[in-house]
């Protein structure tokens, strides 16, 4: 999840401003603006009689009794209806802390406040905002194009979908070039395109009017595949067509295309679970360091972010190992993923699923244990077994 607001903090003390400045920290604000001054209250009101209001405003103040509440009116007075502030004061008084309640402050702390406290109570102040999604969100996305992060992300859709009989929503967010509708052999009337176009209006009913059904517990909210849709998408317009599809299914697969902007960095930052897969050659290797490097700092520990190489033993000549990906990425792989020409591609020409034309295979079993890895289900100690199970791909890496 990502705020979006403007957080106006006027201060009085050290503690105050490094509480306030360690949200700039947290992947939650990363596209929201935090403005600290000095001056507490008199500052802001200041402040707030020449400007426009901040959403969000977090403020100081000494005052006690009376002196308080003609600050508070003198600030009702400034700033605009609806604006959520968090008061850091001096008075410990639980009858204090009801009437403030009452008159719209969001949250009142005494004396001092930590980071913590404070994001949990904006995340109060903005609970509407902040919807809790009931699904979980996972992200797929490659080094570089041509990877394999489309496949892997719909037959893996398809796996969670079976394994965990769960409803799952693959979202196709390649406008232009996006192929989960040919992955699931579909043509489909509405697309993705439909719904940014009416990201304004949007809601569950007309969403299910957009997807198409790709078998048992997977819809998909697929990509036009053409170059005439003339729409183009933007963060808002994603984020509001995205609330409502988390509401819908227990898991979003969100098929990334390969380009970087503000949307494709807040989705990759933002879900449950983002998977990077690349090739194991020297440019993935470069493209990869720096997504992780970029992902490190604004992906919380609770959020895991997953290396995967794909198409391992295809390069015959120049191919790194996974020792190489470690040791560059600081990160080791969590999966490697054999090349197999045939299954993908008469998967590809059926519009099937690879687990339906190639039961057996490696590439099959691997996309299970992918589907497991990001389904927040399954315990790392049971998912440490299987990958290390195979035999054949160990030997494909010269260790
Ligand atoms: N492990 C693999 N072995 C063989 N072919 C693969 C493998 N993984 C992906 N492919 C093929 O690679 C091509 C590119 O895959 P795609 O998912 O469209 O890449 P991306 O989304 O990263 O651009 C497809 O033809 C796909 O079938
Ligand atoms: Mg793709």
């Amino acid at each position: 999840m990502i705020l979006r607001i403007n957080i106006g903090a006027f201060v009085l003390t050290d503690a105050v401003r490094e509480a306030v400045n360690s949200l700039t920290q947290d992947r939650l604000f990363l596209r929201s603006s935090v403005a600290v001054q000095d001056g507490g209250m008199q500052a802001a009101l200041e402040f707030l009689s020449q400007r426009s209001t901040p959403e969000l405003l977090i403020i100081e103040t000494t005052a006690e009794d009376d002196a308080l509440f003609n600050e508070l009116n003198a600030l009702a007075d400034v700033c605009q209806p609806g604006t959520r502030v968090v008061l850091i004061g001096a008075e410990n008084d639980i009858n204090l802390f009801k009437t403030l309640l009452e008159q719209g402050v969001s949250q009142y702390f005494l004396r001092t406040v930590s980071g913590e406290e404070l994001k949990t109570a904006i995340l109060d102040a903005f609970a509407d905002k902040s919807m809790k999604a009931k699904s979980r969100t996972i992200a797929f996305t490659g080094m570089r194009g041509g990877v394999g992060s489309s496949v892997l992300a719909h037959n893996v859709a398809s796996e969670l979908a079976e394994l965990y009989d769960e409803d799952v929503i693959i979202v196709d967010l390649d406008i232009p070039y996006g192929t989960a509708a040919l992955s699931y052999n579909l043509q489909p009337n509405q697309t993705i395109a439909d719904a940014i176009a009416q990201a304004g209006s949007i809601d569950e009913m007309m969403l299910t009017r957009f997807m198409e059904s790709g078998g048992k517990n997977v819809s998909l909210l697929c990509a036009p595949g053409n170059l005439n849709s003339g729409i183009e998408i933007t963060p808002h317009a994603l984020e509001a067509v995205l609330n409502i599809v988390k509401q819908m299914a227990s898991y979003v697969i969100l098929d990334i295309p390969h380009m970087w902007n503000a949307w494709v960095q807040d989705m990759v930052v933002d879900a449950d679970d983002t998977v990077i897969v690349g090739i194991p050659d020297l440019y993935n290797l470069r493209d990869g360091k720096n997504l992780v490097e970029f992902l490190a700092p604004n992906r919380g520990l609770e959020a895991p972010t997953r290396v995967i190489l794909n198409r391992v033993g295809e390069l015959k000549q120049g191919a790194l190992t996974e020792k190489e990906f470690n040791d560059v990425l600081g990160m080791a792989p969590a999966l490697s993923i054999p090349f197999d020409g045939d299954a993908f591609a008469t998967a590809m020409n059926n519009g099937e699923m690879l687990k339906k034309v190639a039961k057996k295979s490696d590439a099959a079993h691997c996309i299970e244990t992918l589907a497991k890895m990001v389904s927040g289900k399954e315990s790392a100690s049971q998912l440490a077994k299987e990958k290390t199970g195979g035999g054949l791909l160990a030997s494909l890496f010269k260790k």
